[in-house]
């Protein structure tokens, strides 16, 4: 008997069937005469429902069916009696592969907190909502290659480890080989870092972003899509020490063009998971209804999630400039709340998450996509306005997450660049083979990263970033 999964079964019916099925026990229910054991394999959020009864199978067998135990059952596929479900298996009979101690398994056939599935990392993809979570976030991903394949791009596999620090920010962590016992030393007989990764100095990447510029100065149009690492001290619920972005760098785009890529791409990638992820959708959904029910009318969402997804899909992003934005800030609040003043007094400053906010929850009501911000506060490779003020930079915004994008188009001009990176203290030594794509060749170009941790929190609306990556490093966080 070949082993069939419950999707399969769902989507084929297989009435008369002798099947094979295998997967681990949510729950079981008993009589005298009759168990019926709900199945999951992870296929489908849907449990199935096998039936067992005591003349075919032993009690000694049914007692260790318990929640979370592992079994490979064989059996006919029937219709079902029952309401909900069309089949279910008539068990002929049942292996038991592993066994779940009742008293010890900690996954109770019962509503667990987030914050308690947290802390037992290593099985909580046992549950709906996280089967439903990382199913979701494989179709994101997947998707994430069909959008860029289908229009060209390659993908380009960037470093690890890397002596560059991208975003020039200083929140790396080092990459060490060093022979703690036996270090290599400074001439003052300190410890020499410079030296740490086999005789010179090295870090985790923070983005893949300037090695991305280097190969679509060959191939055109490429991303990545790898893991990232950020040293920054944030525990937010939307910050993560270890994170995968995507990161598509495209010769030939102006900002405009960026732009328009990114809408398009984050448009396509929820339209995606609303068209093959469904029944985890409809779930996850029903699960933050349930949560909406515990708290106090006005903070309760206007949509539900699938009507916030098909909203950003059929909506056009709003695109204003910092400038733009700062102004509605400006007005928004004359003289009510203080965190809105400084912004008064400054243009210049960066936006505080409630500043996003409020122009993406309270003011448009729609992703925004804000450009042009003044170059102080931005990377030190983002291309130069005319104004001598601004970047052309580009965040997008969305409700709920905040800055789910950022990018820019690129500084090509290799003056301009070198200036800035005296500016701001960027090593231009050893940044040589970065500064060469403007010595040979140079084109204007543009990229953007996605965080793509943001992005599935934004599509299954998980409230904390932890639980969309199976095992969220945080500071502190590294046990699994
Ligand atoms: O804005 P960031 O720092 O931009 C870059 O790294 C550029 N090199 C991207 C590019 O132009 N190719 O990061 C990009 C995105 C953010 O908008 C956010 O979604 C996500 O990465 N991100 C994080 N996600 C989780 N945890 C963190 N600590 C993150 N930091 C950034
Ligand atoms: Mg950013």
């Amino acid at each position: 008997n070949k082993r069939v999964k419950i999707k399969t079964i769902l989507e084929q019916g297989l009435i008369g069937s002798e099947i094979t099925l295998m997967g681990w026990v949510r729950t079981k229910r008993s009589n005298k005469n009759v168990s019926f054991i709900a199945m999951n394999d992870g296929s489908i959020i849907t449990n199935y429902q096998v039936v067992a009864d005591p003349n075919v199978i032993s009690e000694d067998i049914l007692k260790k069916c318990t929640t979370g135990a592992c079994l490979k059952i064989t059996g006919t596929v029937v219709e079902s009696q029952g309401a909900g479900q069309s089949s279910e298996l008539n068990a002929k009979s049942i292996e038991v592969l592993g066994e779940a101690d009742p008293e010890k398994y900690p996954l109770q056939p019962k509503k667990h907190s987030l914050e308690f599935l947290r802390e037992i990392a290593h099985l909580r993809m046992r549950t709906n909502t996280f089967g439903a979570v990382f199913r979701v976030r494989h179709a994101l991903a997947f998707a994430v290659h069909q959008y860029f394949n289908d229009k060209g791009f390659f993908y380009i596999h960037t470093p690890i480890i890397t002596a560059s620090d991208a975003e020039g920010a200083g929140e790396t962590f080092k990459v060490t080989t060093l022979d703690i016992g036996n270090p290599p030393k400074t001439e003052e007989g300190k410890v020499d870092f410079k030296q740490d990764f086999f005789e010179r100095e090295a870090n985790l990447t923070v983005s893949g972003q300037l090695e991305g510029e280097l190969a679509a100065m060959a191939l055109s149009e490429i991303y990545t899509f790898g893991p990232t690492f950020r040293a920054e001290n944030s525990n937010t619920t939307r910050h993560l020490a270890e994170f995968w972005m995507i990161e598509p760098e495209m010769a030939f785009y102006d900002a405009e063009d960026n732009a328009d890529l990114a809408e398009d791409f984050l448009k396509y990638l929820i339209r995606y998971a609303l068209d093959h992820c469904q029944e985890d959708l409809q779930f996850l959904e029903s699960r933050l209804l349930d949560e909406e029910k515990s708290k106090p009318q006005d903070q309760r969402s206007e949509m539900s999630l699938l009507e916030k997804l098909k909203f950003v899909v059929d909506n056009e992003f709003v695109r204003i400039s910092y400038t733009e934005a700062i102004d509605i800030l400006r007005n928004s609040n004359p003289n009510k709340k203080k965190k809105f003043q400084y912004l008064i007094e400054s243009w210049g400053a960066d936006l505080q998450s409630e500043h996003e906010r409020y122009l993406v929850e309270k003011h448009f009501k729609k992703p925004v996509i804000l450009t042009d911000y003044p170059k102080e506060i931005k990377s030190f490779y983002m291309r130069q306005n005319d104004d001598g003020k601004t970047v052309a930079a580009m965040d997008i915004l969305f409700p709920g997450i905040g800055e789910i994008i950022g990018g820019s188009q690129r500084e090509e001009r290799l003056d301009v660049l070198l200036q800035r990176m005296d500016e701001m203290n960027i090593p231009k030594e050893e940044m040589w083979w970065f500064l060469d794509t403007r010595r040979f060749g140079a084109t204007p170009h543009a990229g953007f990263g996605l965080g793509f941790e943001r992005m599935v929190q934004f599509v299954t609306g998980m409230g904390n970033i932890r639980d969309v990556i199976a095992f969220p490093r945080t500071p502190g966080n590294a046990e699994f």
